[in-house]
């Protein structure tokens, strides 16, 4: 029996472009549709942007356009960007749409019908200038517990403590600079408390990853608190019924926006809603989630649907993050890398659908984009392994044979092995245990070279009594290159088709595992697939860390080779810019705990930067012909602490220190004034 299936990954917040991590997500749950697909399933995957919240309002007010404009305009890179990755959505829709408005105001008088819904007047901080209560994410000040300046309402980056933005010193809106003061709100509240008995027992019903049902039982002990489902006005989302003024907080209405999603789908193809999100639903309901969203799905999110009527998700398969090169991503650190910057490059998605793939096993661990790894990995498993097989048999099938494979196979216990294989990897993929399966596939590929290796084809055909042996040989590699083609298709969909169209063959199904290609007449072979480049991979990098770089002048502010800044004498004065610009650079004190010599770097010295509260850097700055090591360490000086961290020949440079040279010799490190501390900032 076709089950059927409906699947979702989180919503992309419709205010920021789709980067690598994002990727992680919708490339793990395509190869589950993909395969699920392939496997006769009745699967369907939804998704849409999160549209709403007070960043977008922000966003749209400040480049003057209205919040619908903008989302449009996400909606279009957001769609084009995963295509580019082919993410087969089948349907990507808006948490903007009348169907989430009409279900989200639907669920929420039933859980008010339900006696789930209480209000409250409570305290927050308002902005007096820009007439508006202030997110957490939109108020700053210095940190209660360690005092680092410049933190955010609701955590520290410099000592990881969480606390209420009612407890930062000396709070600042970071939308108006005006201090904001205390105000007065009623609130609508969903009280998950009173859910607890029912998520106590819905935790054990095999839902959730061991990991996530662990997590759960820390938030239980911990008490669970009502929900804040409110906002108030100006708020770009849906107005709550009966309430005028407040509006929804966005993650009441994003999860509804699969829903949403779906209700739409149905309605354009035919289907009936009911029998997927109604309360007797026999559909399964697969959400695919990033770790860090978790509470939202495996809390409110059952939560409202089992108070308001409708049916549970089946699963809920949280990921891990994304570091990349061993590092969490982060914008000002530069290894924030947007997917259109990947496919800019020229680099094929699917050897970053490959390697995800590879390491994904279906756990909530996080996985790292190892840079060389990546470059080695592909071009080893996909065009020296898979690739080959094919590229080193399929010419003699046209030279010598007008394209047409033999009449039997020879060797069927070698292929009844790749055959019998088809189980034990669908069963992997089943549980999302892709490096399983790729682990599989590659030591059949590696058993399908040995064999082309063993047989020598290209030494067959030197010898015409050998001609009938060639033939067997090269259709029994051309099968095993196809079994092989059919276990990777959910991870590489485009190289599969292209694999049917040169075989002559209709779209690859699982269960065509247990068919053999014989007599059939196929198309000459081109080449399928290029190896990595690795230069194309530091121009992707470069580009991305020009992202976060000030405006170019017209005559570059040039990095030295090393990163040192030193200003160049004979370039004009660059181009004025405005204090944004100035603004996003994060210049801090540090001070210098080590120096040292590098090996085989004749301008370099490795620096070791003490930031105080923002800990240690490494930094490699070309000081040497100026300054000894050891007349460095102890110092005072300035470094730019948010430059993209930069790979080079000799370790990671995490930082720039700044310098003054002009036309005659010499190079002056700067230092601030008697009584600078370290971490602090520089404006
Ligand atoms: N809008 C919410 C989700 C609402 S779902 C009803 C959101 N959006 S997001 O754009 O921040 O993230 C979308 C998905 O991408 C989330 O599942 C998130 O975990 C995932 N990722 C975002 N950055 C990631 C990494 N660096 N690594 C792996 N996944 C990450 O959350
Ligand atoms: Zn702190």
């Amino acid at each position: 029996m076709p089950r059927q299936i409906l699947v979702t990954s989180a919503l992309p917040y419709a205010n920021g472009s789709i980067h690598l991590g994002h990727l992680v997500e919708y490339i793990q749950t395509d190869i589950w549709v993909r395969f699920q697909k392939m496997r006769g399933h009745d699967c369907r995957y939804m998704c849409a942007d999160d549209t709403h919240g007070t960043a977008i309002m922000l966003r749209a007010e400040k480049e003057d356009i209205t919040p619908e404009t903008l989302i449009q305009r996400v909606w279009d890179e957001h769609t084009r960007d995963f295509a580019g990755f082919h993410i087969s959505f089948d349907h990507y829709y808006s948490t903007h749409s009348e169907e989430n408005r009409v279900l989200a105001s639907k669920i929420y008088l039933a859980l008010k019908d339900a006696g789930l819904i209480e209000v409250k007047t409570i305290a927050q901080l308002y902005d007096p200038v820009k007439n508006m209560f202030l997110p957490d994410r939109f108020i700053k000040g210095e940190c209660p517990k360690c005092g680092a300046a410049d933190q955010y309402g609701d955590n520290c980056e410099a000592c990881g403590a969480t606390y209420s933005p009612t407890d930062l010193k000396n709070p600042l809106s970071a939308i108006s600079g005006a201090t904001p003061v205390h105000r007065d709100s009623e609130h609508h509240f969903f009280k998950l408390g009173e859910c607890e008995a029912f998520l106590r027992e819905w935790t054990t019903s095999g839902t959730l990853q061991a990991e996530a049902a662990n997590k759960m039982q820390e938030w239980f002990a911990s008490g669970l608190s009502n929900w804040d489902i409110s906002r108030d006005a100006p708020y770009f989302g849906f107005e709550i019924p009966g309430a005028p003024g407040k509006y929804f907080y966005v993650w009441l209405d994003a999860p509804v926006g699969y829903m949403a999603s779906f209700a739409r789908y149905a309605k354009d193809n035919g289907l009936d809603f009911d029998a997927w999100w109604g309360a007797d639903s026999k559909a399964e309901l697969v959400h695919f989630i990033g770790k860090d969203i978790l509470y939202f799905h495996a809390l409110f999110w059952p939560a409202m649907l089992k108070f308001s009527g409708y049916r549970l998700p089946s699963a809920i398969y949280a990921h891990g993050f994304l570091t990349v090169n061993g590092q969490k991503m982060s914008k000002s650190r530069g290894t924030f890398i947007t997917a259109a910057s990947y496919l800019e490059q020229g680099l094929n998605p699917e050897w970053l659908r490959y390697y995800y793939a590879a390491k994904l096993n279906g756990s909530m661990e996080d996985i790292d984009l190892n840079l060389d790894d990546f470059v080695a990995r592909v071009n080893s498993d996909l065009v020296g392994k898979f690739i080959n097989i094919a590229s080193r048999t399929a010419g003699f099938i046209h030279k010598n044979f007008e394209g047409k494979l033999a009449e039997g196979v020879a060797n069927l216990e070698l292929i009844g092995e790749f055959q019998i294989a088809a189980d034990a990897i669908a069963a992997h993929y089943e549980a999302r245990d892709t490096a399983k399966a790729l682990r599989e596939i590659m030591a059949l590929a590696d058993r399908a070279n040995q064999y082309v290796a063993d047989e020598k084809p290209w030494e067959l055909a030197k010898k015409p009594e050998a001609v009938y042996r060639l033939h067997e040989v090269c259709t029994v590699a051309l099968n095993l290159f196809r079994l092989l083609t059919l276990y990777l298709k959910p991870v590489l969909p485009k190289l599969a088709s292209e694999v049917e169209s040169f075989l002559a063959i209709e779209p690859l199904a699982w269960s065509d595992a247990q068919t053999l290609l014989v007599r059939q007449r196929i198309n000459p072979y081109n080449h399928l697939m290029t190896r990595i480049d690795p230069k194309a991979i530091d121009a992707m990098i470069d580009a991305n860390k020009q992202n976060l770089e000030p405006t170019p002048a017209p005559a570059p502010v040039r990095h030295a080779e090393a990163q040192t800044h030193a200003a160049q004498p004979s370039a004009p004065v660059a181009e004025t810019i405005g204090i944004d610009d100035f603004a996003k650079i994060d210049l801090r004190i540090a001070r210098i705990a080590e120096a040292a010599h590098v090996e085989g770097a004749d301008k370099l010295l490795r620096l070791t930067l003490d930031l105080g509260p923002l800990g240690t850097r490494q930094v490699f700055a070309g000081i040497k012909s100026a300054y000894a090591p050891e007349a460095l360490v102890g110092r005072l000086t300035v470094m730019v602490a948010n430059l993209a961290p930069r790979k080079m020949k000799f370790g990671m440079s995490e930082g720039m220190v700044l310098a003054a040279s002009g036309d005659a010799p010499g190079l002056f490190i700067l230092s601030p004034d008697s009584g600078a501390e370290p971490g602090m900032k520089v404006k």
